[in-house]
């Protein structure tokens, strides 16, 4: 039996390329060859301008990045011309070389074709119905991200699309076929391929904190880019580097230095580079607690700030700190805040993140406009605090998403339409959706990046973490958003976040903490949890898999660590214990 799995499993090894899954696949062992000269077409109902090069694609591209054309047409080409750029760059600027998935000293590349090599001749892009007008913020449900793609023998390639993204999506599959040879060529070794393919779940995202450390543009942009070639979705940061114009003194005192802040046309740069490639910048502004940057510039509306000693007591991390509960200036501040932030983040997003996590009544004793710490009087607060904001970004047309607390330990009513974060328990989203609110999943036992990695705050040996240990990716492969989630809500289930909270992450290792964990979490929200027979996902088929798609992140840039050595990845699956035993 173990014999019969490792020879299925060497010979799969090599000819799945792709992640994430896709729904359906074919492919075959014939070698086709790729080069710059290939033309890349387009047709569909919107105007993208036909026939590309890719210079052409280049120029066109440079000429639309001025937007002051909102057309739908032009949105969609621009995100067409984006994904046939990052085509080009992918297949021949970042290609890896296959080495590592072949046997050693083997001589794993194609020979030439005495009778001439195929090449690919063209590659169409049809696009099979108008995009959404909201297709550069789309709301949940609003895009078809489904796509198929063929690849002849012959070398002829179609690709197809019902929305702009899904042929994004189809693109980016079509290079995870490829690996570059060292005569300075592209090939694949997988034709003919027919693949059909779709999300399972529409929210796939990464939950990023720029608050506790800042990450700079570039960074963000990169971490997009990975995201994209993920299929992945959605990311939200935190604050106050943020710089609100109409309240200046919030970031010129609540940033760490002068030079860690994201002026608004920073914060538009990153909405349109993500809008572009299919992700979507959601903001969060935590609130009432994880508040007491406001302290430095507005000290008069923040309580129990930076309690010591026993700040224990406040909160679960220095420097504790919240908003009044029950103070019009607080009502006047956000007013004043959402309307200068939320008219900004509108064009390019259909959400705002409200926080609402880890509100902790005792802080309450010590408001001078509360001043007490039952939790009824605290919680009809809670409760007129969310109202306002609801109100207002009501009025700014957004949807709200809140952490879970808002719901399951507050019990506030909340706007239907809510979506609510989950992150204390994998049986939360159970709790959220027989609510009858949309959840998403990302409980901090399996897809918090940044567990293990030892508490600056813990006094006594070993000095552990609350959500210690470290979450490798077979755990989080192995969650089911769904699980015991009863099917009449189960599309209440909108998708679900990773998260990388900051305390121990700056620029140095945030890909590294991010990638190529968060690949696995990918898989489950693009192609779900259990495969065809409803079995989980083999972690053992996975893993080779995986460790291409690292390669082709470090390629991009994206330095991930290794999921394997060579020696394993080179054999199969010998290095499973106790299979390859
Ligand atoms: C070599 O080229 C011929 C003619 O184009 C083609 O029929 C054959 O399949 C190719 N063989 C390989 C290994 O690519
Ligand atoms: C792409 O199109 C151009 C212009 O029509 C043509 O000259 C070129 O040969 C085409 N490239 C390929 C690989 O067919
Ligand atoms: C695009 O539009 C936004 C919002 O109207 C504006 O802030 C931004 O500066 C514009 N960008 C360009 C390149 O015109
Ligand atoms: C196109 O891709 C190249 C990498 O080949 C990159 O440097 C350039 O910024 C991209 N251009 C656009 C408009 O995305
Ligand atoms: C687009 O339409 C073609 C028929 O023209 C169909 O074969 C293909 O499956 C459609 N693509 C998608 C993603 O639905
Ligand atoms: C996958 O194939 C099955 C069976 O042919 C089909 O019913 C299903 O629609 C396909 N899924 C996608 C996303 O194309
Ligand atoms: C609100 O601000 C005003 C003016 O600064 C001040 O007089 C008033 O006491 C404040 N209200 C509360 C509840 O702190
Ligand atoms: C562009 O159009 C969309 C949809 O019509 C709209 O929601 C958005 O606010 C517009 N953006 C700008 C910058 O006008
Ligand atoms: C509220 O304060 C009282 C007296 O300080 C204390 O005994 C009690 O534990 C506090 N309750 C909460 C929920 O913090
Ligand atoms: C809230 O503030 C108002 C006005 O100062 C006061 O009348 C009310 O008692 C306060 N509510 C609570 C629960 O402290
Ligand atoms: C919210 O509801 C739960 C379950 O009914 C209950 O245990 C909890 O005490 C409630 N919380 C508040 C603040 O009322
Ligand atoms: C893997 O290693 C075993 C010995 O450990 C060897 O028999 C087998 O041929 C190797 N397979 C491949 C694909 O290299």
């Amino acid at each position: 039996m173990a014999m019969w799995w490792l020879a299925i499993l060497s010979l799969v090894g090599f000819s799945l390329a792709i992640w994430p899954l896709p729904v359906n696949q074919s492919m075959g062992t014939d070698v086709v060859w790729i080069n710059k000269n290939v033309n890349i077409t387009y047709s569909g109902p919107h105007v993208v301008g036909g026939q590309y090069a890719r210079q052409k694609a280049l120029t066109h591209f440079t000429r639309q990045s001025n937007n002051a054309t909102n057309s739908t047409s032009a949105w969609t080409s621009r995100i067409i011309n984006t994904a046939i750029n990052s085509t080009y760059a992918t297949l021949f600027e970042y290609g890896i070389s296959a080495w590592k998935f072949n046997p050693r000293m083997s001589d794993f590349e194609p020979a030439p074709n005495a009778s001439g090599n195929v090449y690919i001749t063209s590659i169409q892009l049809q696009q099979n119905a108008s995009d959404p007008a909201d297709i550069m913020k789309p709301a949940v449900g609003s895009v078809d991200e489904s796509y198929t793609l063929s690849v002849s023998s012959a070398g002829e390639v179609l690709i197809t699309g019902v929305s702009s993204l899904g042929l994004a999506h189809g693109l980016t599959t079509f290079t995870q076929l490829f690996f570059s040879h060292s005569a300075g060529s592209v090939y694949t070794k997988l034709a003919p391929v027919e693949i059909s393919d779709k999300p399972m779940f529409p929210w796939r995202g990464l939950n990023i904190d720029c608050s506790r450390t800042f990450k700079p543009v570039a960074d963000l942009k990169l971490m997009i880019d990975a995201l994209a070639y993920n299929k992945m979705h959605i990311t939200d940061s935190q604050s106050w580097p943020l710089v609100i114009p109409s309240m200046p003194d919030l970031a010129d005192k609540g940033a760490y230095v002068s030079f860690q802040k994201y002026i608004p046309s920073d914060i538009y740069d990153l909405q349109e580079y993500g809008a572009l490639r299919g992700v979507q910048v959601v903001l969060e502004i935590d609130q009432p607690g994880h508040t007491s940057s406001i302290w430095f510039s507005y000290p008069e509306l923040i309580s129990a700030f930076n309690v010591q000693p026993g700040w224990t007591t406040y909160c679960n991390e220095p420097p504790c700190g919240t908003l009044n509960l029950n103070d019009t200036n607080v009502s006047d501040f956000l007013e004043k805040l959402f309307d200068d932030l939320l008219p900004r983040l509108k064009p390019l997003t259909s959400y705002f993140h409200l926080g609402g996590d880890e509100i902790d009544a005792a802080d309450y004793e010590l408001d001078p406009t509360v001043r007490s710490n039952s939790t009824s009087v605290v919680q009809a607060l809670l409760q007129k605090f969310q109202d306002r904001n609801q109100n207002q970004l009501k009025q700014y047309g957004f949807t709200s998403l809140v952490w879970e607390e808002q719901l399951l330990v507050w019990n506030l009513t909340l706007p239907k339409d809510t979506i609510v974060q989950t992150w204390l328990s994998s049986q939360s989203a159970k709790e959220v959706v027989a609510k009858g609110y949309r959840a998403l999943v990302g409980a901090y036992e399996l897809w918090y990046l940044d567990c293990g990695h030892g508490a600056d705050s813990a006094k006594y040996w070993p000095y552990l973490d609350y959500c210690n240990p470290l979450h490798n990716w077979k755990e989080m492969y192995s969650l089911d958003p769904i699980q015991d989630i009863p099917e009449n809500q189960q599309h209440l289930i909108l998708g679900g976040e990773c998260s990388i909270w900051s305390e121990q992450t700056d620029s140095a290792n945030f890909f590294q903490m991010v990638w190529p964990r968060t690949c696995a979490a990918a898989e489950v929200l693009w192609s779900g949890a259990k495969d065809a027979s409803g079995q989980n996902r083999s972690q053992i088929t996975a893993s080779p898999r995986l460790a291409d798609m690292r390669e082709r992140l470090v390629g991009m840039g994206v330095y991930g660590a290794p999921i394997q050595m060579p020696f394993c990845t080179q054999n199969g699956t010998q290095c499973v214990w106790p299979l390859g035993a």
